[in-house]
């Protein structure tokens, strides 16, 4: 770059302080620039079934997870957002919630529950649930009551309407999952609608009825010693009452339905009054709300945070998980749209609906290093990152090699276009052992053959492994200044291999290097021209380093260096 002009940028931003986020909320910050306390936090999905077995089912369960909050804390996690574990018909595996306050027997009970929340809280981990507010299962007494008569009480909670004539559905709206969006009920003579499976019937959130009922089940969980919700499909929340057609375009999808524009029933405006009225229980209680907010760009990323901060504290930026090749230019291009949003970044790079990350980024060669330089960014930008289980170990997708394999129902529906998303869901690999240490039994999605070389207890020994180098970034952003409050300003923005930026704040400054090729790379940074000897490397990956001016890095190498004048 351009050097003089970088400089210029770095010291206009040194002696900038943030501006307090969320200041609305009533909540005591954690540090001198108004940050609450999951800004400083990091969150990490559990995808319950499977993550440990604490009864030797095959199937993960609370117990277990209290079993390893231990390794959590030692990992440097600070929030645990656990999928839906209520009681449920499992059809789509806990998201079809047949009883919003209680705990699926599979997972054990509340008593459980409240072990592992006080056990959580001894360990300085707060638990977020996941609330499946979009719909229930088809199970649930709400839903039983509706169906029995077109007069019973809960008749409004779910949406009820007549067919166009014999045998057709109120309008062309298809479930995401396949088929039409429009199941008859011979009981009542109408159609119920469900954006999901069949079993998901959507809740009709402009009954108000719903609504306090919805709220009333966040206040219970508060109660029971949550600290926050991870929303499920927000999106969806809301239906154009008058039914239109959603425009279709040509082609079909892996279910055989055609190209659907949600125009009518998805991100209705609707959906940001019930989520300012959520987040009023939220801010009673000192919690905080994640999104699964999945935005085309940052404006309507924007709507999610409401426009005086009201809504939504965490919408998670899906859009970073689209940047799916390492290219710094296009992830440079996304930090910055992020970092400008009208609230606090989080960062998601893997969850239970969508390829791990590991193989999103790998080129099959490389690919632990590669993990390594994904830790060493989405954990060092200016935001909250949220983990997915294993990815700190470099766990693969695995999907079924065979149909008949496939537990998730869409890849059984769409094989093989749709393959589902057990892949993503396998056990975690705790140790190489038969069962990778999850279960003492086989358990109910198979172990992926790479658990004999990504595992915990192997990693745990091994200096240069994954889990040791997420441990070093994680540490660092828990005790590091200008990582925790320092603002994101980018450098060598015309690099083509190397995605360099610092996090700076007051006269603090950590110099971040990732190299995204496969050859090295010597970066100048032109350091001592501008009052600051050389970077003192805090995290580094193989024998990437800094010499006076220049960081060298290895192919795919990680440099965080702190800058000292
Ligand atoms: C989003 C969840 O992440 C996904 O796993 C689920 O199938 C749908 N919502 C329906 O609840």
């Amino acid at each position: 770059m351009q050097r003089k002009s970088f400089w210029i940028l770095v010291c206009a931003f040194l002696y900038l302080s943030l501006p307090a986020a969320s200041a609305q909320t009533a909540n005591k910050p954690v540090d001198a620039e108004g940050h609450q306390w999951w800004q400083h936090a990091v969150f990490y999905e559990i995808y319950p079934r499977s993550f440990a077995d604490g009864n030797n089912d095959g199937v993960g369960d609370l117990k277990g997870i209290t079993s390893k909050l231990g390794y959590l804390k030692d990992l440097g996690v600070d929030a645990i957002w656990i999928s839906p574990c209520f009681p449920s018909p499992q059809v789509d595996f806990g998201y079809d919630v047949s009883d919003y306050e209680n705990i699926d027997p599979m997972y054990g009970t509340l008593a459980d529950f409240d072990t592992m929340a006080s056990e959580a809280k001894k360990h300085g981990i707060r638990i977020i649930l996941d609330f499946v507010v979009n719909h229930s299962s088809d199970q649930h007494k709400w839903f039983l009551d509706s169906k029995s008569s077109r007069t019973s009480e809960h008749r409004d909670w779910y949406i009820w309407r007549d067919g166009k004539g014999p045998g057709q559905p109120p309008n062309n709206w298809t479930s995401t999952f396949g088929g039409s969006a429009w199941k008859f009920d011979p009981t009542t003579n109408q159609y119920y609608y469900h954006f999901f499976y069949a079993e998901q019937p959507d809740l009709n959130w402009r009954n108000p009825a719903v609504k306090d009922a919805m709220f009333d089940v966040t206040r219970w969980w508060y109660k029971h010693g949550v600290s926050g919700f991870r929303l499920d499909a927000v999106d969806t929340l809301f239906e154009d009452p008058n039914l239109h057609d959603n425009p279709v375009r040509p082609g079909k999808n892996a279910f055989g339905d055609p190209f659907e524009e949600n125009k009518y029933n998805t991100k209705l405006p609707e959906v940001h009054e019930a989520l300012r009225g959520l987040r009023k229980v939220t801010d009673e209680n000192n919690g905080v709300l994640i999104g699964e907010t999945w935005t085309a760009d940052i404006a309507e990323l924007n709507l999610y945070y409401g426009k005086g901060n009201d809504e939504l504290q965490m919408p998670m930026d899906f859009l970073f998980t689209t940047v799916n090749k390492l290219s710094p230019a296009d992830f440079r291009k996304q930090i910055a749209a992020v970092d400008s949003a009208s609230g606090w970044p989080t960062f998601v790079i893997s969850n239970h609906d969508i390829i791990r990350s590991y193989d999103r980024y790998g080129d099959g060669q490389h690919n632990d290093q590669i993990a390594k330089l994904m830790a060493g960014l989405y954990l060092t930008l200016r935001g909250t990152p949220i983990m997915y289980y294993g990815e700190e170990i470099g766990m693969k997708t695995t999907p079924p090699s065979r149909k008949e394999e496939v537990k998730d129902p869409i890849g059984r529906t769409g094989w093989p276009k749709e393959k589902g998303r057990d892949g993503e869901r396998t056990p975690m690999q705790w140790d190489e052992s038969d069962n990778a240490g999850f279960s003492t039994v086989a358990p109910w999605l198979p172990v992926p053959p790479t658990a004999k070389t990504h595992n915990v207890a192997d990693e745990s020994k091994d200096p240069e492994s994954v889990l040791a180098f997420y441990k070093r970034v994680l540490k660092l952003r828990h005790t590091n200044r200008a990582l925790l409050d320092g603002s994101y300003v980018p450098l060598n923005e015309n690099d083509q291999n190397v995605l360099s930026y610092l996090r700076a704040y007051k006269d603090q400054a950590v110099l971040v290097a990732l190299n995204m090729s496969g050859t090295e790379q010597k970066v100048n940074f032109d350091m001592s021209k501008n009052g600051f000897s050389s970077a003192k490397p805090l995290a580094v990956t193989g024998k990437s380093s800094a010499k006076g001016d220049v960081v060298t890095l290895e192919p795919y190498g990680v440099f965080i260096g702190q800058l000292a004048k």
